[in-house]
């Protein structure tokens, strides 16, 4: 398989890249900008690895979209370049725009080109799997759960700009014919992930013995799926999954925000003891606005249909997630010193009067 990663040197889009140069023998290449959240150290391994290569590129450069698939050639199109952070959409949307809509928009029109140019097999089986978030379903009350089947209700920034390119991604399929596949997966957490997002900030103030933030009074849910659980399910749906279908993917792993964090804790006090228990550093802050009380996922589908399962539990995953930070310093502790030292993100100005 050729497949063409955008956003592989980040988060989830590396641990894909990963598992498919060095697990799946595929020749893979990424296509990321390097913004602040992108890092070449993260699919080091995959270099030299059956004809991986590089394209720092931006995926709004419609031009160079079109010349990338040409001379790559594909047999699919992974799509996860996207500004990713909730935080950083509120304060500044216009990345967000601008790259998960504007971008979406220009890889479509890169593969609509590219497909047409096909024949035979390679357009009979060449595939644009779009990945996407369950937020763009809304938040949900104590019961229930996203399904496939569940009606758009966006209501942040990135999830109002996630749910905008879900749509393209939907509509060129209807009216171009593009074989489009779109999966929706809840909070991912594990290795190389920015110290940005809870999981891996906590993870490291508490290494460190600094404040460990919990927004409002810490009782909102998400469902945590494993990284490498996720790289598994997207590339199993790009795969054998029906054209034009959607999949979500999720952990069936539902914790309140402040059990994440006392569980953190309590890992590292075995793993590294200090002088107090590291809950005592817990500080409630200023709640996100508008921040959703709850995700859940029905992955009953994708289980159902293409056989994948989660292989990590929370428990086996969050000790694990904790084992690699305290492993690979060589590769957070640049950016907790130079890209991101650990500030608030995400608040509005206080409402004068
Ligand atoms: N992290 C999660 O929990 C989660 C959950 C659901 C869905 N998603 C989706 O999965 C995808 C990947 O998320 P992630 O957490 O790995 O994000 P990330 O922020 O870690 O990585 C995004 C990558 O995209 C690159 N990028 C950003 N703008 C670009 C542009 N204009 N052109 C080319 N490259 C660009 C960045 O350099 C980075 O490498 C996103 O589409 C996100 O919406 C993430």
């Amino acid at each position: 398989m050729r497949i063409l990663v955008t956003g592989g040197a980040g988060f989830i889009g590396s641990a894909v890249t990963r598992l498919l140069a060095q697990q799946r023998g595929a020749t893979v290449l990424v296509v990321d900008k390097l913004t602040y959240a992108g890092d070449r150290r993260s699919i080091r391994d995959c270099e030299g690895k059956h004809g991986f290569q590089f394209l720092e590129a931006d995926i709004c450069d419609l031009p160079r979209m079109r010349a990338a698939m040409a001379e790559f050639r594909p047999d699919a199109v992974m799509h996860l370049a996207a500004e990713s952070h909730v935080d950083r959409s509120i304060t500044g949307a216009a990345d967000f725009i601008q790259t998960n809509i504007h971008g979406t928009f220009c890889m479509l029109e890169a593969a609509r080109a590219y497909h047409a140019s096909l024949d035979g097999a390679a357009k009979a089986t060449f595939r644009f799997h779009h990945i996407s978030t369950d937020e763009v379903f809304g938040s949900l009350g104590p019961t229930g759960a996203f399904s496939e089947t569940t009606a758009y209700d966006p209501r942040s920034p990135y999830s109002a700009s996630k749910a905008s390119s879900d749509h393209l991604v939907r509509a060129w399929h209807e009216t171009y014919g593009l074989p489009v596949l779109v999966t929706n997966c809840s909070n991912n957490y594990g290795p190389y992930h920015f110290p940005e997002k809870l999981i891996p900030l906590v993870i490291l103030n508490a290494l460190e013995g600094r404040d460990l933030p919990v927004y409002g009074d810490g009782s909102n849910i998400r469902d945590w799926l494993h990284v490498e659980d996720h790289a598994r399910a997207l590339v199993t749906v790009v795969e054998r999954g029906r054209v034009g279908e959607t999949y979500c993917i999720g952990g069936r792993a539902e914790r309140r925000n402040l059990a994440v964090v006392e569980t953190i804790c309590d890992v590292l006090d075995q793993r590294r003891p200090a002088v107090r228990p590291r809950r005592e550093l817990i500080r409630f802050v200023t709640d996100r606005p508008g921040h959703d009380q709850r995700y859940a996922i029905d992955c009953s589908k994708i289980e159902r249909e293409l056989g994948w399962r989660q292989q990590e539990s929370f428990e086996s995953g969050i000790a694990g997630t904790i084992d690699w930070y305290l492993a690979n310093d060589w590769w957070w502790r640049p950016l907790r010193e130079g890209k991101y030292t650990g500030e608030r993100l995400g608040l509005l100005p206080a409402k004068a009067g």
